[in-house]
């Protein structure tokens, strides 16, 4: 009999899908943990509040109601409509029912768009620090990412002028993420409106625009750039419940574009899954419409956090940070550290100094490499007051510890 290697059988696209470092630092996390070690982690990226009750009871309700069987692919109709209402409502966005999509998490909002628009070849224009799943979603679908990089000193934020720089025919799509995973930077209705006037020169070029942390900012509400002059038809906006609802297990998700993008979305769609959950749909009404008290008050905690977040990693020296105006998440450049040394071990890259605070310091954050920023770390402060207070604790005495 000759030997079979199943591995020898799987297809290019297997090798573009890697998660990376997250992953492997809440794993590491978990193995040293595992092995009696006391591990604080700040690597993953999400809420550590339980979903609202109201929410919850609404799904039950939904199940017993017999909500148990195959949703339409699109989504059911009373989700859309409260979906068509809220967009309006809050993000001043004019999408019907019909021009909505409901997914299986804003992780499926983001691959329909991207598998319904890029073709072998076509550009995206990603902006990094950037969400690494966009990268690798690109990369599935055949596409070439280019990645334009903004710094620490730039708020985090690439400058209109160097993405009309970028653009070439090849290009079909800018993706935003406003308030950002990692950097927490959100771009005012002004810088959206400078990237919109590029974006209307272009007759082949969308933007998909994910805002799946609106409901987490600290200052003022966030600008949606399909509600600027000239974007409805240009721009997917991309969200979702996992975040701002504390949702992150029950999958659910949007995409609003206009019919034909949306039509060719909910085929890949329904290839792929079919629709989301019946009951989840039914509760993710209630979300939407019934009283918003629990994701204030979440809000209200993680912007306290910050803002210990903030004083903790200000006090150490080498790291650089500016303000973080929404999000759970804290990004600040450690390129100073880099080169330092703890004993023989010479702190080169992130990734090696993200190791060693684990491994010797019992602290786990994720290394700006996973986002296309290799000089910052990402600190993710959904975790209780607590295990950040003891996490900034030992960076700030660690870091110190360098030579
Ligand atoms: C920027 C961004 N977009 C989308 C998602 C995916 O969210 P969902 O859980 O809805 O798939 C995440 C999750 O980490 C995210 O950070």
């Amino acid at each position: 009999m000759t030997s079979f290697d199943p591995s020898a059988l799987l297809t290019a696209r297997t090798r573009t899908a890697d998660e990376g470092a997250i992953i492997r630092m809440a794993q590491k996390s978990r193995d040293l943990r595992a092995k009696g070690m006391d591990v604080v982690s700040l690597t993953v990226g999400e809420p550590d509040f339980d979903t609202p009750d109201h929410i919850q009871q609404e799904a039950t309700a939904a199940m017993k109601a017999g909500f148990t069987h195959y949703s339409p692919v699109q989504g059911i109709p009373e989700l859309r409509a409260a979906l068509s209402r809220k967009l309006k409502a809050e993000n001043n966005l004019d999408y019907a029912a019909a021009e909505i999509c409901v997914t299986n998490g804003a992780k499926q909002a983001i691959a329909n768009a991207v598998l319904s628009l890029i073709d072998q070849g076509d550009e995206v224009i990603m902006l990094a620090p950037f969400w690494v799943s966009y990268e690798i979603t690109v990369r599935f679908a055949g596409g070439t990412p280019v990645v334009l990089a903004a710094t620490v000193d730039e708020d985090y934020k690439v400058p209109a002028s160097r993405i009309a720089a970028a653009i070439t025919p090849r290009t079909k799509l800018l993706i935003l993420n406003s308030p950002s995973n990692p950097t927490g930077a959100v771009w005012s209705a002004n810088e959206l409106e400078a990237i919109a006037e590029i974006v209307r020169l272009h007759p082949r070029m969308m933007v998909l625009s994910d805002e799946i942390y609106e409901y987490i900012m600290f200052d003022g509400r966030m600008a949606s750039i399909g509600a600027l002059p000239g974007m409805r038809e240009r721009t997917i906006t991309v969200n979702g419940f996992s975040k701002g609802f504390a949702m992150t297990g029950w999958r659910l998700g949007f995409a609003a574009a206009v019919e034909p993008v949306t039509r060719a979305m909910v085929r890949m769609q329904g290839t792929i899954t079919t629709g989301a959950n019946q009951f989840v749909q039914r509760a993710a009404i209630a979300a939407l419409e019934g009283p918003r008290e629990e994701v204030e008050r979440m809000r209200l905690r993680y912007r306290a956090r910050r803002d210990m977040v903030l004083a903790g990693l200000r006090a150490i020296e080498g790291v650089r940070i500016g303000s973080i105006p929404a999000t759970f998440y804290a990004f600040p450049d450690v390129s100073a550290l880099l080169g330092r040394k703890a004993g023989n071990h010479v702190m080169d890259t992130t990734d090696r100094l993200c190791d060693w605070l684990l491994e010797e310091h019992g602290v786990a954050v994720v290394p700006g490499t996973a986002f296309g920023a290799p000089g910052s770390i990402r600190l993710s402060f959904a975790a209780s007051e607590a295990d950040i207070q003891k996490a900034l604790d030992r960076m700030s005495s660690a870091l110190k510890s360098l030579a």
